[in-house]
């Protein structure tokens, strides 16, 4: 998972500013000095939220020691390492202590958790009073291909995510009003990149895809399955690192609410 997150910093650098300089909008005149970044994984947002707010610092903290270890390399690359604290841990569980923090960002990570509500109370909990909680969920698994794509049979895109049946999007409104939380907004940042795209896209797509090819075993026929094969492959022509058709579309989702 630590390639596709660092490909989705890279890919998504543009929204992540705009959604960190909304951010920093809504906190107005008293921007973050403690920031802690829920489930961050390889500092996806962590990194843009030390770019954007240059005096704040953030704990991460994850389940997975490994993302953390990635995440300290290349904090230290950036020469922010002293600005990050790491901390492991499962926040199903009982949660370690933590300092009052201004700002928790939890980026495509509450969905992971068996218990959303008991997060938000202890989100609420570690926020100071005014303190921000900033959420973001995918409303829709990027898409990456042109409609026409399809052996004699267009839509094969639509036609996996169809068969994966990925459900309704996720809404943290109602946790955050049980928790206490007032909404200040709910936004959704559509995401419509096109040439020139970022380098790292034709790869970003095929690990999308790949994750996605890993999970179509007998609920797609052979020849969709065969064309997505090709585009996956590494060495084809008509994979999708050397497409220059492709675009990056998806949708998310934010959700800001303060303590009062
Ligand atoms: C999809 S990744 C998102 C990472 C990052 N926030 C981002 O936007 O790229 C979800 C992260 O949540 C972490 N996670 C999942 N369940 C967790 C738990 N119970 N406690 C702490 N972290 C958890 C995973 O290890 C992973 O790094």
């Amino acid at each position: 998972m630590a390639e596709i997150l660092d490909l989705d910093a890279e890919v998504l650098h543009t929204y992540l500013s705009d959604v960190t300089a909304w951010l920093e909008e809504l906190a107005g005149d008293q921007p973050p000095r403690w920031i802690l970044d829920l489930g961050s994984g390889t500092g996806t947002g962590t990194f843009a939220l030390l770019e954007r707010f240059g005096e704040a610092n953030v704990t991460v903290l994850d389940i997975s020691p490994q993302m953390l270890h990635h995440l300290r390399n290349k904090a230290c690359a950036l020469g922010v390492d002293e600005r990050v604290h790491a901390v492991q841990a499962d926040l199903d569980a009982a949660w370690p202590a933590l300092d009052t923090v201004d700002l928790v960002w939890a980026a495509l990570s509450l969905h992971h958790m068996a218990d959303p509500d008991h997060i938000l109370a202890e989100v609420f909990n570690v926020l100071r009073p005014g303190g921000l909680v900033a959420i973001s969920e995918m409303d829709f698994f990027p898409r990456f291909l042109p409609d026409e794509v399809g052996l004699g049979r267009p839509g094969l895109e639509a036609r996996i995510h169809a068969a994966l049946n990925g459900g309704p999007a996720y809404d943290v409104s109602a946790h955050l009003s049980r928790a206490g939380f007032t909404l200040e907004a709910k936004r959704p940042f559509v995401i419509d990149l096109r040439r020139p795209l970022p380098a790292a896209t034709g790869r970003y797509a095929q690990v999308s895809l790949r994750g996605l090819r890993g999970r179509l075993d007998g609920l797609m026929n052979a020849d969709d399955l065969a064309t997505l094969d090709i585009l996956i492959d590494s060495d084809g022509s008509d994979g999708v690192l050397r497409r220059d058709d492709l675009t990056v579309r998806t949708t998310r989702t934010l959700w800001v609410a303060k303590r009062p």
